[in-house]
């Protein structure tokens, strides 16, 4: 698949693997729209390509309204929409006992909820073009990790939804497809939500030793272009997917040693 002049929409565009996707597919050619909640980071996306086809919006895809009048705004721009990348997301750590639940409603409303509501409003677009819809999942999303129930949950969500999708879009020569990344190098563990629903601010993660949104973007990139169903990325994500298939209580063990030291969550 050539990406040139192809409308690619790609959600939460504005940091880490976002962002490496709005700059791969710039430089290969594409007209990209994206957004986030954050004006003044989007602004700051938009001045590093002067004269390139790039549509910026402030929405939050965890609010219908802001999803349809994005999705809107990008086929009054470019015309129609031919990939759809819901990547906007967000993570937590804190332990069921202890969370707000209010904290966990938060994720579904992101990372479910903002997949569902972008998917459907470009649907009708991707769906003429015999286009691609891409869920940027996790590990998480394939096996529930301690500290992260409502991350894992939505994205289990997320997988279930598009999976079905996936399906329902073989009549329409639509690809739907899922990537679940490993640990990549990005700001997602410092935003990520605490028991009160407050962001973190802070990685437990050596990030420097983590695989780069740049390396990421390219293998989400390769998977669209190869009408992959599913890809699974770095060589812990793999082993962690593999084991629980088919070893899923030794995993639990594995899991817990990983996560916790002293009864205390560590990661
Ligand atoms: N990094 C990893 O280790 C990792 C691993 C597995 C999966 N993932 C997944 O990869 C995706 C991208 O994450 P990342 O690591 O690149 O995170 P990131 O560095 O925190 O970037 C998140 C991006 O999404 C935007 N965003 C967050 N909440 C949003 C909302 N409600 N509405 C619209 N935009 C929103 C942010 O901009 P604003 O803050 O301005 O809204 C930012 O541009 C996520 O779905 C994440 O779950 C990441």
């Amino acid at each position: 698949m050539d990406f040139n002049n192809k409308v690619v929409v790609i959600t939460g565009g504005s940091e880490g693997i976002g962002r490496a996707l709005v700059n791969s597919m710039l430089n290969r050619g594409a007209k990209v729209a994206t957004c986030g909640r954050n004006h003044d980071k989007l602004y700051q996306l938009q001045t590093n390509y002067p004269g390139v086809p790039l549509h910026v919006v402030v929405a939050d895809v965890s609010n219908e309204n802001d999803c349809k009048k994005f999705i809107a705004s990008t086929i009054d721009t470019f015309g129609g929409i031919d990939i759809l990348i819901n990547n906007a997301g967000l993570s937590m750590r804190a332990l069921i006992e202890d969370a707000d639940v209010n904290a966990f409603k938060r994720l579904m409303d992101v990372n479910f909820w903002g997949t569902v509501y972008c998917t459907k409003f470009a649907l009708p677009s991707i769906i003429e073009r015999k286009g691609t819809i891409v869920g940027i999942s996790s590990i998480v999303g394939n096996r529930g990790i301690p500290g992260r129930s409502a991350y894992s949950a939505s994205k289990f969500a997320m997988q279930g939804w598009l999976e079905a999708l996936r399906v329902e879009m073989f009549q329409h020569d639509v690809n739907v497809l899922w990537v679940s990344p490993g640990f990549i190098a990005t700001n997602i563990r410092t935003s990520a939500l605490n028991a009160e629903g407050k962001s973190i601010g802070e990685t437990p993660m050596d990030e420097s030793k983590l695989m780069s949104a740049e390396d990421c973007a390219d293998h989400i990139i390769h998977a669209i272009k190869k009408k992959k169903r599913t890809v699974v990325l770095t060589l812990t994500g793999k082993a962690t997917v593999f084991m629980s298939k088919f070893f899923p209580s030794i995993t639990d063990k594995y899991i817990h040693k990983f996560f916790f030291k002293g009864g205390k969550l560590i990661k």
